[in-house]
């Protein structure tokens, strides 16, 4: 079979995991006083790619500012910008407005890795196909979401999209069949709530972690699991020491912890609630015209066996993996049948967000094509005839670069429907 382009996913996420940062200062006074001086809109340092510039403008006309680009395209001039506070609470593409740092930029500084998406507690586990925060966060604005709605993640996976509505104040719903994405987007989300406890054991089940089963707070006994679980990770794909990587892994995330408890504080920020289920979006029971919004990126069709991709976490949490298979969109089945038994499962996964989703709102599907045997298949024409044909109105198709492994560049795409 021919390679897919999932074998582009994750590289970053594998590689920012071993520097601890625990002495870096956010700002240093210096910076802080190169920004004061600047006037207009200026964009983060990452923006590189012709889709974050694209959504840069549409956040910026999603507030309803008037702008011109200036400047060697990186300072947006806004002649008339209201509401300048949550601009500067909101914006995902911008470092500073008019001299004000963004809570986003502040945010981002806060960062235990080496790669730019991975601050805060985004980094835990290496899982592949991971989001961009920066993009979730902008889809956020342009989608019109306000502080105290709610997102839907029908797929998951690690947590990203549950972690940016978090920090937004957006209450946030997820779904993931996978019991480890489970455990994941609830450590990254819920473990700040018991920092102190973690901090208090953590010695004990570091020198024996047999302990962790003992635990009787299941927030901190998920915290101590997923910390195995990236030395599981760890171990299997990189062939690190699991005792050296569990040890340095916990640390790693305890300062993780630390760090967003200190954004918390310095922003003052509301968090939004969060609520994660294990369970398969083809047969859950949800409440009609519940949320305002849907966020999600589902398995590209057959691309990647997420089972096998983390055969070794989902053994370790005990799980039987030809069962779980069965499950899972885009594993079940052999063969060709594979790619039927894909079109009737997202059929209906599409029929639920339609479902769940309140009128006149916005649903935002990540998706991109695959190659099997030479050929490439259109998943994203497949998806958005499949989401047009229940009823959902395709307002924008924004292609979006890959960049990753080898540096290779492959696209996938930004579907916003509207219901
Ligand atoms: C592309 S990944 C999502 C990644 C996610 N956006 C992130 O930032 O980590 C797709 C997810 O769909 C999940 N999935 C597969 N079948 C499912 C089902 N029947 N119900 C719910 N989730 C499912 C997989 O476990 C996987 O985590």
């Amino acid at each position: 079979m021919a390679k897919t382009q999932v074998d582009l996913f994750g590289k970053e996420d594998v590689e920012s995991l071993h520097t601890l940062n625990k002495a870096k200062k956010p700002f240093n006074a210096k910076e802080i006083e190169t920004i004061k001086t600047k006037t207009g809109f200026s964009l983060l340092r990452n923006v590189q790619f012709i889709y974050e510039l694209a959504l840069a403008k549409r956040e910026l006309l999603s507030f309803g500012l008037d702008f011109h680009v200036a400047n060697d395209f990186r300072v947006f001039d806004v002649p008339f910008s209201k509401n300048t506070e949550l601009l500067k609470k909101r914006l995902a593409y911008f470092e500073s407005i008019n001299g004000t740092i963004t809570d986003y930029y502040y945010i981002i500084k806060y960062n235990q890795t080496t790669s730019v998406n991975q601050y805060l507690t985004h980094w835990i586990y290496p899982y592949k196909g991971k989001f961009h925060p920066q993009m979730i966060r902008a889809l956020l604005n342009i989608m019109q979401i306000k502080e105290g709605e709610t997102v839907l993640d029908p797929f998951v996976g690690s947590g990203t999209a549950a972690l940016e509505c978090q920090l937004l104040g957006i209450n946030f719903m997820g779904i993931d069949i996978s019991p480890l994405c489970y455990l994941l987007s609830r450590v990254k989300t819920e473990s700040i709530e018991v920092g102190d406890e973690i901090e208090k054991v953590k010695k004990d089940i570091i020198s024996d972690p047999k302990r962790i089963e003992k635990i009787k707070n299941d927030k901190v006994k998920n915290f101590f699991t997923i910390a195995q679980m990236v030395a599981h990770s760890d171990s299997a794909r990189r062939g690190r020491n699991y005792d050296f990587s569990f040890r340095s892994n916990t640390e790693k995330m305890l300062q993780s912890i630390r760090d967003y408890v200190e954004v918390i504080k310095k922003l003052g920020l509301t968090l939004g609630k969060t609520n994660i289920i294990n369970g398969d979006i083809r047969e859950l029971n949800l409440k009609p015209e519940s949320v305002d919004g849907i966020i999600t990126s589902p398995p590209y069709s057959i691309a990647l066996n997420y089972v096998a991709n983390d055969s070794h976490s989902l053994q370790a949490l005990g799980y039987d993996l030809k069962k779980i298979s069965d499950d899972f969109v885009g594993v079940r089945g052999v063969g060709l049948n594979k790619f039927k038994l894909y079109d009737e499962d997202m059929e209906i996964a599409y029929k639920q967000m339609y479902t769940v989703l309140k009128p006149e709102k916005y649903c935002a599907v990540v998706i991109g094509n695959v190659t099997f045997q030479g050929e490439e298949i259109d998943t994203t024409q497949i998806a958005t005839d499949a989401c047009v044909k229940i009823g959902f109105k395709l307002v924008s198709k924004m292609e979006k670069i890959i960049f990753g492994l080898y540096n290779v560049m492959q696209k996938e795409y930004i579907l916003i429907f509207k219901k």
